[in-house]
């Protein structure tokens, strides 16, 4: 075991230079493998059906500023186009829209000279047809031309978000090209009079992301990779008296450093009584000798998130009663990870997680009854992980199913037990691919015993 972390620690490095020859990163998803998934999507649409997705709004955060764009996740599974004010339409037939026969089609933002100077280019339609290579696009003004015959469709189907669109810009009118296209779609795709089948498409679609194909497989093995390489130097650099949100920048650095657009998710490192607060991101305080520090912060590499979490002493030893904590989240983790194989239900890890923890707090005289542990392990183990970082899990677990296993245990101040046991929150989580043989840990790279992480915390940062 020793020997496969040391060897995946050494192959970090290489790994993480491979998208680096390039003047740009080179590795995205191919447009052959978006390509299979809308043909994926199609194979399980019902007959005599269309299904809609559109691309995500750009939201605004303040003033004339925006948020930083991101592609709304089903849209960019099934086209590789990161702009907005796009839609795509597919059906189960083929149908005529301008003139152009197809089950495939997409809608986009025209070009605008003036306008990329500011914000960078957009695509247009030869652009995304030489990048996404799908054959019939348009502009988006086209679609209020555009006659769809829907005398032979009996269902539209638009996941959540796309519905949202529709209510939210149907009826806008206006020059704004969202609410544009809803109102035709609206109108001319007769949505309100056709069946809707949210659920039929939600549901393929949630199906089809549960199970990694061997190229998102490939850029989880990145992001997993550049998010253990933040978590271990945090590990070699925290000491009392540093903030957590130097703790954060340390780890963000880290990802940034390897090519990382993003961070999954905004960065949690809660320390002394913040290792008890969930989600905690405010990461303002002060960290002191004799505290944990928990981080839950990971990268987003090319649209896909992982997830890492590592708690560790900021003085570099556990204390005795940390290391009890500790090392019952560990074992915890562990018969988690004997039921991690295909073919096991995939709320199976939980379930041993659980037993673990329920019957360790009540030796410990933390807990006298079975229910109580909910209110110190009030999570569940596993979620799927992706370009979501909450992404879909198949019911079973098969090969390609990569999921979370992070089982944890948070004692408040406060808490009906001795206070020695206050302030101490732990979660330990990694990344798992199932296996055609059992299940692979992505994050094995980042030390969990309490050996290891004492011992990397004595090795030099670049940060010190
Ligand atoms: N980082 C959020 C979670 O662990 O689910
Ligand atoms: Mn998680
Ligand atoms: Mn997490």
């Amino acid at each position: 075991m020793l020997k496969k972390c040391f060897l995946l620690l050494c192959l970090f490095p290489l790994l993480l230079q491979a998208q680096q020859n390039t003047e740009y990163p080179n590795d995205y998803l191919s447009p052959a493998f978006h390509a299979g998934r809308r043909a994926a999507v199609r194979e399980m649409m019902p007959k005599h059906s269309v299904a809609l997705f559109f691309a995500s709004q750009v939201r605004n955060r303040n003033n004339d500023v925006d948020f930083v764009y991101a592609q709304n996740k089903n849209f960019y599974y099934l086209t590789g186009l990161e702009e907005p004010n796009s839609l795509l339409l597919i059906f189960k037939e083929p149908v005529t829209i301008l003139d152009k026969t197809g089950t495939e089609f997409l809608f986009v933002q025209p070009r605008n000279p003036a306008r990329e100077m500011w914000t960078g280019k957009i695509l247009g339609v030869d652009g995304v047809k030489e990048t996404c290579k799908i054959e019939n696009v348009f502009t988006h003004d086209k679609f209020n031309y555009a006659t769809i015959d829907m005398s032979k469709v009996d269902s539209v189907m638009t996941t959540f978000y796309t519905e949202g669109i529709l209510q939210k810009y149907y009826g806008r009118g206006g020059v704004d090209p969202l609410s544009r296209m809803a109102q035709v779609v609206d109108s001319a795709m007769t949505l309100q009079k056709k069946p809707n089948a949210s659920r039929t498409i939600t549901n393929i679609i949630r199906g089809l992301r549960a199970v990694k194909q061997p190229e998102e497989i490939a850029i989880l093995e990145k992001v997993v990779a550049m998010s253990v390489q933040g978590h271990n130097e945090v590990m070699k650099a925290t000491k009392p008296n540093m903030t957590e949100y130097q703790a954060q920048a340390i780890m963000e650095y880290m990802f940034k450093k390897n090519g990382s657009e993003f961070v999954g998710y905004p960065s949690i490192n809660g320390s002394g009584e913040n290792t008890c607060i969930l989600h905690y991101e405010s990461n303002q305080r002060l960290m002191k000798d004799g505290d944990l520090l928990l981080s839950d912060c990971a990268a987003e590499y090319h649209g896909y998130s992982a997830d890492v979490t590592r708690t560790i002493p900021v003085n570099g030893k556990f204390s005795p009663e940390q290391k009890i904590i500790y090392e019952l989240v560990l074992m915890a983790q562990d018969s988690a990870f004997l039921q991690c194989k295909s073919g096991n239900a995939s709320n199976e890890p939980h379930k041993a997680a659980l037993r673990v923890i329920t019957e360790g707090l009540k030796k410990l005289g933390i807990i006298t009854s079975d229910a109580e542990v909910r209110n110190y392990f009030p999570h569940g183990t596993s979620h799927g992980l992706g370009l979501d970082v909450h992404d879909p899990n198949p019911p079973k677990l098969e090969p390609g199913a990569v999921f979370t296993v992070e089982p944890g245990i948070y004692i408040p101040p406060g808490s009906k037990c001795d206070q020695k046991w206050w302030n101490i929150g732990v979660r330990i989580e990694d990344d798992i691919l199932i296996t055609a043989t059992g299940y692979k840990n992505l994050s094995a790279g980042s030390p969990r015993t309490v050996a290891e992480i004492e011992k990397m915390a004595k090795q030099k940062s670049i940060f010190k």
